[in-house]
């Protein structure tokens, strides 16, 4: 590599090597983005980090596979020339105070699962990387019950693991190789949200580490209006070291989930979606409906079909009752069983040892929000996506989803109490655009445009809403944050934002102030 090391910072750095700080493959090829400074600071970054972080750099041969994103694409991958591992709060500090210092971009990340377009604008830059972030601690509420303090690393599947040997729960994603600071930060949708309410429903305050490193907590009582922010918004405001939240007791006979899952042709679309609505009606706070598209090669490797799944918290008996009408449509197959929380990712085959949570190759997802099933809006959507796979062969792994959570915890939680607009719409539409080819840039231009195609068609005629954790980033930020009939709400992120990062360093999920269009308000 055709980098030349001034000698005063060859001998640091061969002195660093010796008492083993650094690993020897540093030396051979550091960033070349990077400046002498940037280089004599690392080490002394190093110095200020806790014993147990982790500073690894492009030619440590753990810094990609740590780096190993859920979508492997360029399109929505950072490329850091620097990732720490923090194993405590002062450590994001020290990393952000690094960055900032060296006006070096930074983002922080836990899952890798996000898919924001945004996220590939950060290029040699400072991935902080919160995995080792895993504190995990019960302790009692001021109000007689119990609240688990989370580290901001931690995934999904160590907190519904962790409380479930507990006889606790609370609401988390769905999927247990995500995060739980992703899916919290912009909401959060899961299984428990018709009892509960949104993951961002449980939050009593949260630690975070603004733009310029400084450490603030947030709360009803404390920073109010940052709090305010983050639940819905917040990627744009600071890295969560630790979240305290609300966890309930797991009734004992609450313990089990009862599911059925239905396979479907084209040729049911209609009717299958009109009785859904129709069970959408009184659908119980303990039920969740989800159904996908997608080609199931062992149905038909050419023409995609419709699974429906039904997920009903307590006993088989109440499951089969309410989905009755489904049954009388006559699937083309018909499965059902009983999980406990922790299992129901295993059920879509989203648990953390299935194939869907490693690398994907390229995925792009969007997600929109409506009322109901609109019977047209669906035959057109499925119309688009069958043109797609029959167009593009390549985009076989595509998936559409339709997602119908149960709404009563989230509707009872009054909508401007936090910075999440979409708590008055019922279900979730995202198409899925996926493919295992990275880097073919043909492709990669039809994947955007297909997923463009999809969206509007799933989103009908009403007024786009869109949720930031499935956002592709070209989105309006009315459609994200706002709402047309409420202008309020990102005039106060705005105005948030100009007062916790007034320096924009947290851009790179869907942000609110974006490069050159401070003002979108498409
Ligand atoms: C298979 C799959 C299943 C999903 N299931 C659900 C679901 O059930 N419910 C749901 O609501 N969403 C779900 N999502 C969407 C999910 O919320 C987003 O993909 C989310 O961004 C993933 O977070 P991550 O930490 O895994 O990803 P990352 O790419 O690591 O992070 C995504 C963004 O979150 C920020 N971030 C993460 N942790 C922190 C932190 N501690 N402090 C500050 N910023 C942080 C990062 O900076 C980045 O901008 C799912 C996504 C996938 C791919
Ligand atoms: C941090 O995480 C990495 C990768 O997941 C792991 O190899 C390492 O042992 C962890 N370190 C600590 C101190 O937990
Ligand atoms: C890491 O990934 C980059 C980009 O894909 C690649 O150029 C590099 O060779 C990889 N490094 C190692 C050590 O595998
Ligand atoms: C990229 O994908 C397109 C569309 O499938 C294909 O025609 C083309 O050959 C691919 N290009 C390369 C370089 O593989």
């Amino acid at each position: 590599m055709a980098f030349h090391l001034p000698a005063v910072t060859r001998t640091l750095l061969l002195l660093l090597l010796i008492t083993g700080v650094i690993t020897s493959t540093t030396l051979a090829t550091l960033p070349t983005q990077q400046n002498d400074e940037t280089l004599l600071d690392i080490p002394r970054l190093t110095t200020l980090l806790s014993p147990s972080a982790q500073l690894l750099l492009p030619t440590d041969p753990n810094f990609n596979t740590t780096l190993d994103r859920w979508s492997t694409s360029p399109l929505n991958s950072p490329r850091p020339s620097l990732l720490v591992l923090p194993t405590t709060e002062s450590d994001i500090s020290h990393a952000i105070c690094y960055a900032d210092s060296h006006n070096l971009p930074f983002l922080a990340t836990s899952g890798g699962h996000g898919t924001n377009e945004y996220l590939s604008d950060l290029h040699g830059g400072v991935v902080i990387h919160l995995r080792n972030l895993t504190k995990f601690e019960l302790a009692p509420a001021g109000d007689g019950g119990t609240v688990a303090i989370l580290g901001g690393g931690l995934l999904s599947h160590q907190v519904m693991e962790g409380l479930w040997r507990q006889g606790k729960q609370t609401v988390t994603g769905m999927c247990g190789c995500v995060s739980y600071s992703g899916p919290a930060l912009g909401g959060g949708h899961g299984t428990l949200q018709g009892r509960y309410g949104l993951v961002v429903d449980q939050i009593v305050s949260a630690r975070m580490v603004l733009g310029d490193g400084r450490v603030v907590v947030a709360s009803e009582r404390e920073n109010e209006d940052l709090f305010w922010a983050l639940r819905g918004a917040g990627h744009n405001f600071g890295v969560v070291s630790e979240f305290t939240v609300r966890v309930h007791d797991v009734e004992e006979n609450m313990k089990n989930w009862a599911w059925e899952r239905f396979v479907f042709g084209r040729e049911r679309l209609e009717q299958l979606y009109e009785v859904a609505n129709g069970m959408m009606e009184d659908q119980p706070e303990y039920v969740n409906v989800f159904s996908s598209w997608s080609i199931l090669e062992e149905v038909d490797p050419d023409r995609p079909m419709i699974v429906f799944i039904v997920f009903c918290n307590g006993p088989m008996e109440d499951c089969r009752e309410y989905t009755q009408p489904i049954h009388d449509l006559g699937a083309v197959d018909h499965r059902s069983g009983v999980t406990e929380l922790p299992g129901i990712d295993e059920v879509l085959n989203l648990d953390v040892n299935d194939p869907q949570c490693q690398p994907q190759g390229t995925v792009l997802m969007r997600g929109v929000y409506v009322d109901r099933y609109d019977i047209d809006t669906l035959r057109n959507w499925w119309e688009v996506f069958s043109d797609m796979l029959a167009t593009e062969p390549a985009f076989a792994n595509s998936i559409c989803l339709l997602e119908g959570y149960s709404m009563q915890g989230v509707q009872v939680v009054p909508s401007d109490s936090t910075a999440f607009a979409h708590r008055d719409k019922r279900l979730l539409f995202s198409p899925v655009v996926g493919y295992s080819v990275v880097g073919n840039s043909t492709l990669d231009r039809e994947a955007e445009r297909w997923s463009k195609a999809l969206e509007t068609a799933a989103a009908g005629s009403a007024e786009r809403r869109v949720y930031v954790n499935y956002a592709l980033g070209d989105e309006s930020l009315q459609a994200i944050y706002g709402r047309r009939d409420e202008p309020w709400r990102l005039e106060r992120l705005r105005a948030l934002k100009r007062k916790y990062d007034p320096n924009n360093r947290f851009r790179f999920f869907s942000p609110i102030v974006r490069d050159g269009t401070p003002e979108d308000t498409m």
